[in-house]
């Protein structure tokens, strides 16, 4: 009994002594909110990243408990030097960009914020509401600006103030695919922003292929499942903000196993620019998809994680 009083005795005081031992605290310097955004994404930013990701830290009292700290000052040490939005006016609007949309994609691949902060902090938890304001920014982002509508004159449609025009009659693909008008009223599955080409994408899902994201059975993708991928050159506006410029092309993979066995399953399609033109000159051209698309067998071809839907 002597004996378990003695260890208690020792344990609490070398945990005492270690609050004095223990690492320094990262400093905290208040930091602004992100310019040029919206004050609900920047709340939610602000909650949920900002104590990592910004000069910013709110520390709770459990946070500064040795040994403890020493894991959480690791997380903000990392974390800012990752990246740290405290920076973000001294960024080009290029990059802000990129940061937003590449910041998306680790919260819906539940990386970010890190699991094992928001266990102990769980107000700080990205919502579905949440992921839906910030998924809606980014998509208006991309596509509602003036600017971008101008370098696209010939709009018909409903949808088709936003998007590529549709001058038809469209010629159909060599491999005798048809254009398909309508993806423009498709969901938005996923948007990537690639600088590496300065391209932005946006990729639609048809409804089979929705109906199948929210069932979990994409792999394989049912037959009937279309997906689009349009992309349009970004465009650095007077005020600084990144929009879509000029179309640059849509792409479409038809999934209908039998159908198009010979290649991987799907029917894959290009048109080229403003005025829609059919991609390659033979049916072969098929063939630079499959192989650049291959490194995705096991994803049934497919790059795209869909966004998670939820209603
Ligand atoms: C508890 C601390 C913590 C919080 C909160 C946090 N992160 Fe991170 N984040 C990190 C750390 C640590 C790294 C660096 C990981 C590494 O070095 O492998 C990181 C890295 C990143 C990266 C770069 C990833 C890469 O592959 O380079 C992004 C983007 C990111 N976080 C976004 C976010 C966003 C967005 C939020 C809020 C929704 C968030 N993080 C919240 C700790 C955090
Ligand atoms: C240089 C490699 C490459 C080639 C060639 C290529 N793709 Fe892709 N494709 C990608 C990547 C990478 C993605 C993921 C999205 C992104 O990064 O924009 C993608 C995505 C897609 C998507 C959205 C669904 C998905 O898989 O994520 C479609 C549709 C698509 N490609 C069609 C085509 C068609 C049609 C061709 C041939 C005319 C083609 N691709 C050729 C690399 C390629």
């Amino acid at each position: 009994m002597k004996k378990i009083r003695l260890m208690i005795a020792l344990l609490g005081t070398g945990f005492l002594v270690l609050q004095f031992l223990g690492p320094d605290k990262p400093a905290s310097v208040p930091a602004p909110n992100l310019s040029g955004i919206p004050e609900e994404v920047n709340a939610i930013i602000r909650n949920s990243c900002f104590d990592c990701h910004s000069s910013q830290t709110t520390l709770q009292w459990y946070d500064k408990l040795s040994p403890a700290n020493l894991l959480v000052y690791d997380h903000i040490q990392k974390g800012r030097k990752a990246l740290d939005f405290s920076k973000w006016d001294s960024l080009a609007p290029a990059a802000q960009s990129g940061i937003l949309f590449y910041s998306l994609n680790k919260i819906l691949e539940n990386e970010m914020p890190l699991p094992s902060y928001t266990t102990v902090h769980p107000t700080k938890k990205i919502s579905d509401g949440d992921i839906q304001v910030l998924k809606n920014f980014l998509v208006a982002r991309t596509l509602s600006r003036p600017a971008a509508n101008k370098a696209r004159p010939q709009l018909t449609g409903s949808a088709g103030s936003q998007d590529a025009p549709s001058r038809l009659p469209v010629r159909p693909a060599p491999n005798g695919i048809e254009y398909l008008p309508d993806y423009r009223n498709w969901k938005v599955i996923s948007i990537t922003d690639r600088f590496d080409n300065g391209t932005m994408r946006i990729i639609y899902g048809n409804e089979v292929a929705v109906k199948a994201i929210r069932e979990c059975k994409t792999n394989p993708w049912p037959d009937g499942s279309i997906f689009a991928k349009a992309a349009w050159k970004q465009q650095t506006n007077a005020d600084g903000s990144i929009t879509a410029g000029d179309f640059v092309q849509v792409e479409f993979m038809i999934k209908d196993a039998q159908k198009y066995a010979s290649t991987a399953g799907w029917g894959w399609a290009r048109w080229l620019g403003t005025g829609l033109k059919p991609y390659g000159e033979k049916a072969v051209f098929t063939t630079e998809c499959v192989s650049c698309h291959s490194p995705r067998k096991d994803n049934d071809y497919v790059f795209t994680t869909p966004f998670t839907f939820k209603n």
